[in-house]
């Protein structure tokens, strides 16, 4: 589709030369004469790109530019601003305006600002579609469509569904939407972290306990079987759950009922199960750290998540949709990536999938400084591991004061977290760069606790 530029200038021969540019570049052009004239036509027409020429009769630049945004605010425009009218760039760029032209301009200048307030305006565009669309799950490759489908389908149902893929890609969030779409979405989604339980409290954590089941329990305390009753309960990194509470869950999960720790009484009650984990679940059973039949059980649909870098078309978008979640978040003016830029993050590895892109995105947006709302790839080489980023992560890492001994530790750390992180964790390389045996390296690993 052929982009629409509306150009306003009560100078003939602006306007004129303007027309020439724009449609010489296979741009449509809509000419207006006066601010009041601009506003008429914006009644009519939507263009993707306005030109506005500060000083003219009648309302001026900077109030039609107000009268715009109060109508349009997505719509960006460019100022023509001739001698003795640039001290009004920061009134205008207050209201919103995306760029300036000086008179007289050139047709490169011209063509260039036209063309990065298009691209801006198209991704923002998209996204903002996307986001009408999908709620909260952003994505168009195909895998997240079929999961977009699976979703809606055993929404309604009481099926337990199995989410599966690697960490950051999503599952948490995939159960929630499933919740959310649900007829219990007015009832309770209660989440338990399989792997965060200690493995002798976990029933406990399920099923609840009576006064003086254990030493500690002083009173009668609800697991979060009872919790979720009517609702959906997350059994989260169910790969990690003991054999032991296994077996417990299997049968809540056959017989519908269980007991409290240290009671005899039987509760039902009515819970919609739907477990996640990042584990090769089968591979977990073939080597008997989890029970196949619990498995099946649970197993009934599988939703797989598949990594980022499987599906880089999702890349594109969700990078831009926390670029614009972290500048709003922040009270920063609006910044999001051009297609080129987007490209460069889609040729990262992304270990740790969308959770590792929205944290990338929300330092970034600290960091870069992109007057022009357009983050290009010589800002994304320049802020990334610049003095200034590890500068800031390094303040960050302090609360308090710290001891020399303890600052220097860290600082080891996070260097070797970094080298390594840098070298897809290949420990031979990492020793090279950092000047120490392999060995030695192994070692620092485990005593700061680093793993992969
Ligand atoms: N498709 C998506 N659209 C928008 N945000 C997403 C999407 N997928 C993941 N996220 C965001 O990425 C982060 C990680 O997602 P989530 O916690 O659901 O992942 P997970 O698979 O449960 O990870 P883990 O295995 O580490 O627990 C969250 O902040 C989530 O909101
Ligand atoms: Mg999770």
């Amino acid at each position: 589709m052929q982009a629409k530029i509306l150009v306003v200038d009560d100078e003939k021969n602006i306007r004129r030369s303007l027309e020439m540019i724009f449609s010489g570049n296979n741009y449509e052009v809509i000419l207006a004469e006066s601010g009041e004239q601009a506003i008429e036509i914006l009644k009519t027409q939507v263009p993707q790109l306005i030109f506005l020429d500060i000083k003219m009769e009648g309302i001026d630049g900077i109030e039609t530019l107000r009268k715009i945004k109060e109508n349009f605010p997505e719509l960006n425009v460019v100022m023509i601003s001739g001698h003795g009218t640039i001290e009004h760039a920061v009134e205008c760029t207050k209201l919103g305006a995306y760029d300036f032209i000086e008179k007289p301009f050139s047709k490169e200048k011209v063509l260039l600002v036209a063309k990065h307030a298009l691209e801006k305006f198209r991704l923002q565009q998209e996204n903002l579609r996307l986001k009408l669309k999908n709620s909260e799950m952003i994505g168009v490759s195909q895998a997240m469509q079929k999961i977009s489908a699976q979703i809606n389908k055993v929404a309604p149902t009481k099926t337990r569904v199995l989410i599966l893929g690697e960490s950051g890609t999503g599952k948490e969030l995939v159960a929630k939407a499933i919740h959310q779409k649900s007829e219990r979405s007015d009832k309770p989604f209660i989440k338990v972290n399989c792997a965060a339980i200690p493995e002798d409290l976990i029933e406990a954590e399920l099923f609840g306990s009576v006064k003086g089941a254990y030493t500690s329990s002083i009173r009668e305390t609800e697991g979060k079987f009872s919790l979720a009753d009517e609702g959906t309960l997350f059994l989260d990194e169910i790969g990690d759950l003991g054999l032991k509470a296994q077996a417990k869950v299997l049968r809540v999960l056959q017989e519908g009922e269980f007991q409290k720790v240290g009671s005899e009484k039987t509760l039902k009650v009515d819970v919609r199960i739907i477990a996640a984990t990042n584990k090769d679940i089968e591979f977990e059973c073939k080597e008997g750290r989890f029970r196949e039949d619990l498995y099946f059980r649970l197993n009934v649909i599988p939703i797989f998540i598949p990594p980022l870098r499987e599906r880089k078309e999702d890349i594109f978008l969700l990078a831009n949709y926390f670029a614009e979640k972290y500048s709003n978040e922040n009270g920063t003016q609006l910044k999001i990536f051009a297609e080129e830029t987007l490209e460069e993050l889609a040729k990262q590895e992304w270990k740790g999938n969308v959770r590792e892109l929205e944290n990338f995105v929300e330092r970034f947006m600290v960091m870069v400084d992109a007057p022009s709302g357009l983050i290009r790839l010589s800002d994304l080489q320049l802020n990334t591991n610049s003095a200034q980023a590890s500068k800031i992560s390094f303040l960050n890492n302090f609360t308090d004061e710290v001891s020399l001994k303890d600052l220097k530790d860290k600082v080891e750390r996070d260097y070797i977290v970094a080298v390594l992180e840098k070298n897809d964790w290949n420990i031979s390389q990492a020793s090279k760069i950092l000047g120490i045996e392999r060995t030695n390296l192994h070692k620092k690993l485990k005593a700061y606790g680093i793993k992969n």
